[in-house]
């Protein structure tokens, strides 16, 4: 079964840290978008069955109940949406109302993600979030009585962001109980204000070393009150990992539809255009185009795999793509067993849990 992301590049105001594709415009653009994506969804659908559609920002909780109702129309007329499809919208605590609640629960989303990054007022306002604690307070209660199962974002490595801050953060969030934690390390990306302030010395990141304790305080944290690690940055609930991030990273096939969505169909990857200007003008003719080799096919769903807990599972890997990673990488896998960077769990090799830090050089002896 195929996915369905949809790309909503709205924000109120760019966060300081952030290059993902998203824009602050006035209502007119808005409505113009709403309604070529809807365009774009019906051309795309082909009345087969969702395992998840994804409407990810950018903002989506900036768009009026109205809009929303339409995207999800859209999508019901273009594919087949029935009980089991998890339906997600990423929202930022300031824009998220009970209004917007309702009108989510009544269109069929059953999964809702906050971006909170922190509760430390002093952080939220250092990396340019237009929310405040409060805001984060005066909703959180309320998500659940309308969508039991709902994220909350975290980050690590924020600047001036201490241990006892992180912990405080995650105790507060637990208390309103969430199927989901996702914890982000900060990416420091080149472009974005927040990299110019760090080269001119104006402000100063944690080091590495300080960002792995935070991680490991976090995880403990998160551990100990009952959220399973299934992907490094991801936790949740027993029974609650995200169906999307799950076919994502055990390289499931998905459509994307809206400004820089990408979709990967029949072994192909496209990416739509990045111009809001193109999008609006355009007939949804992707702007890049890559059929994967067998081997770059391979070495994506190793690297995707095995960021997640459960690991590859190297018998569907053989029966899909033809790759006996067991016999081709018999060496390096004796090797990372002997010294216990992963694991054999029935089928799946699996990276030990505690040497999730250095998975990058575990992957990349696999590769
Ligand atoms: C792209 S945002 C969309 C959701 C929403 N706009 C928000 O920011 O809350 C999704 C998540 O990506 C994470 N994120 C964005 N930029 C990042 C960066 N440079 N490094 C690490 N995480 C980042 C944040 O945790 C954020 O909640
Ligand atoms: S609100 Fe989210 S998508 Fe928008 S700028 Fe901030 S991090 Fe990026």
């Amino acid at each position: 079964m195929r996915s369905l992301y949809i790309h909503i590049p709205f924000c109120e105001q760019k966060c300081y840290y952030c290059d993902f594709c998203s824009f602050v415009v006035g209502e007119n653009d808005i409505e113009c978008y709403i309604k070529k994506l809807c365009a774009e969804i019906v051309k795309k659908g082909t009345g087969e069955s969702l395992k998840s559609v994804y409407i990810g920002g950018g903002t989506p909780s900036l768009l009026n109940n109205v809009q929303i109702v339409t995207i999800l129309e859209s999508t019901q007329k273009a594919f087949t949406i029935n009980s089991e499809c998890e339906i997600s919208i990423e929202c930022n605590p300031n824009s998220l109302t009970i209004d917007k609640l309702k009108a989510y629960k009544d269109g069929g989303i059953n999964r809702i993600s906050i971006g909170v990054q922190s509760l430390n007022d002093d952080i939220l306002k250092a990396i340019g979030r237009v929310h405040t604690s409060l805001d984060v307070y005066k909703i959180a209660d309320k998500i659940a009585c309308y969508i039991p199962n709902f994220n909350f974002d975290v980050m690590i490595g924020l600047p001036n962001l201490t241990i006892e801050d992180l912990i405080n953060t995650l105790e507060k969030l637990i208390s309103f109980a969430p199927t989901h934690i996702s914890m982000y390390s900060l990416i420091l990306e080149s472009g974005t204000p927040l990299y110019k302030r760090v080269k001119q010395k104006l402000v100063q990141l944690p080091n590495a070393d300080y960002v792995v304790e935070q991680y490991d305080a976090g995880l403990n944290y998160l551990q100990s009150n009952g959220y399973d690690r299934y992907e490094i940055s991801n936790f949740a609930k027993q029974g609650y990992q995200c169906k999307h991030n799950l076919q994502y990273w055990q390289c499931g096939e998905y459509y994307g539809a809206g400004l820089n969505a990408h979709s990967y169909i029949d072994g192909a990857r496209y990416c739509n255009t990045n111009s809001l200007e193109e999008y609006l003008k355009g007939d949804f003719q992707p702007n890049y185009l890559e059929h994967l080799t067998q081997s770059e096919k391979i070495e994506e769903c190793i690297m995707l795999a095995m960021r997640t807990a459960c690991g590859l599972n190297t018998v569907n890997l053989k029966a899909q793509l033809g790759y006996d990673i067991i016999k081709e990488k018999s060496k390096e896998i004796d090797w990372l067993i002997k010294n216990k960077f992963i694991e054999r769990q029935g089928d799946n090799l699996c990276i030990c849990k505690d040497k999730f830090y250095v998975s990058n050089s575990i992957i990349e002896k696999l590769l």
